[in-house]
């Protein structure tokens, strides 16, 4: 118990430190290892990334005590590369990511970025709330998405370190009244923590001073293969949900919760993507009914490949999840010398419904005063070799 809390507290004080450097770097690279802080995580390294918004943005490098190292920068909440082994004990990165800044400020279909303050679409930007109404930015047609023309994704957030039993990062940003339209003062935290069973959990707090829709998440795209040359449509998913919410034709949910049972949206049983992705107009754009209550994390998708032998479990306290195959991935943005094609990686969004604001069956997104918006969604993942 004792070891704990003495580890705890050096740990506070080398995140409290870290902190305090991350105001004041000069130099290029600063790294913090914890060392014998807990002797199994390696710890948290910080690098210069560039600048935005006249603010200095870093690159933090969380490796734990399997050498899995997970990349994520203060621009955007954005986790940039997640380089783990594959069943040939390859490292390559499951995540669809840039090594420069530039590829982020080039704004690309939200890579690995935080979403918000309400992610997916609001119906024609607006929505009335508390006798209000609202118009917000209309980014997506005429409809409102992942927060407008510059969501969570485009911003720089302020950055704590901290190692406790593992290395995290918690990131801090206020929203402010207005800002795309949004009511209130709304400060929000994001905390990313690696674990040595390869699990990324990411904590989201937000408090308010007005009424406002909050849906914060994560738009990681993953392929699993570790190479983008690959598509996704070999992966095997499984998503623990009974129903689904259908669209119309801008992906705004109809309000129905349609049963999945005889429909390509089916995975309750772990089926190919692209077994039946050509019976889905588009492809897979929609938003899944979880089955599951309360308020503690349940394992909701898991989605593996056979050639690398990588499974990735997805845990939420979420009511859904949006399953997006890539479809707008077209080629015209490359990484690493590759191109990004369509269905070269796919996403697996912890959420709220789409357009919850508007309607009225669907589980609330309204954060008050006085409350305290949290959620919690975890990546973990296993190889079979
Ligand atoms: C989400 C949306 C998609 C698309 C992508 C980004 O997943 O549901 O329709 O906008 O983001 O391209």
């Amino acid at each position: 118990m004792k070891k704990i809390v003495f580890y705890s507290a050096l740990g506070m004080l080398i995140g409290g430190l870290a902190a305090s450097c991350s105001n004041k770097l000069t130099t290029t690279t600063n790294t913090m290892t914890t060392g014998n802080v807990t002797g199994s995580a390696k710890g948290i390294e910080q690098a210069d990334w560039g600048e935005a918004d006249g603010k200095k943005v870093y690159l933090y490098t969380l490796t734990n005590a399997n050498g899995v190292q997970v990349k994520i920068s203060n621009y955007g909440g954005t986790i940039t590369s997640w380089t783990t082994p594959d069943n040939k004990g390859n490292n390559s990165s499951i995540v669809l990511g840039f090594d420069q800044l530039q590829g982020y400020l080039d704004k690309p279909p939200y890579f690995g970025a935080t979403i918000g303050r309400y992610g997916n679409r609001i119906a024609n930007g607006k929505f009335s709330l508390e006798g209000n109404n609202y118009q917000l930015a209309t980014n997506d047609g005429k409809n409102h998405l992942h927060g407008g023309s510059k969501g969570f994704d485009k911003v720089v957030w302020d950055a704590n370190l901290l190692v406790k039993n593992y290395p995290s990062l918690t990131l801090n940003y206020l929203s402010k009244d207005g800002e795309e339209g949004y009511p209130g003062n709304l400060k929000v935290t994001v905390t990313f923590t690696l674990s040595d069973d390869n699990e990324v959990t990411i904590d989201y707090t937000a408090e308010t001073d007005k009424a406002t829709p909050v849906n914060l998440t994560n738009h990681s795209y993953f392929n699993l293969t570790g190479d983008i040359s690959n598509t996704i449509l070999n992966h095997s998913l499984m998503i623990n949900a009974s129903r689904y919410t259908p669209v119309d034709e801008t992906l705004i949910p109809t309000g129905e919760l349609k049963s999945v049972k005889g429909t390509p949206f089916d995975f309750t049983k772990a089926t190919t993507v692209g077994a039946r992705i050509d019976q889905v107009q588009g492809g897979y754009d929609h938003n899944w009914v979880l089955n599951r209550k309360g308020k503690s994390m349940d394992l909701v998708a898991t989605l593996s490949d056979p050639m690398s032998g990588r499974t990735l479990q997805v845990y939420t306290a979420e009511p859904g999840l949006q399953f997006y195959s890539g479809n707008f991935l077209d080629g015209s943005i490359t990484t690493g010398g590759k191109a990004i094609n369509k269905h070269s990686a796919m996403c697996l969004e912890t959420q709220h419904f789409p357009d919850s604001p508007n309607k009225t069956n669907f589980p609330t997104t309204t954060l008050r005063p006085g409350e305290k918006y949290g959620t919690t969604t975890k990546y973990k993942v296993m190889v079979n070799k």
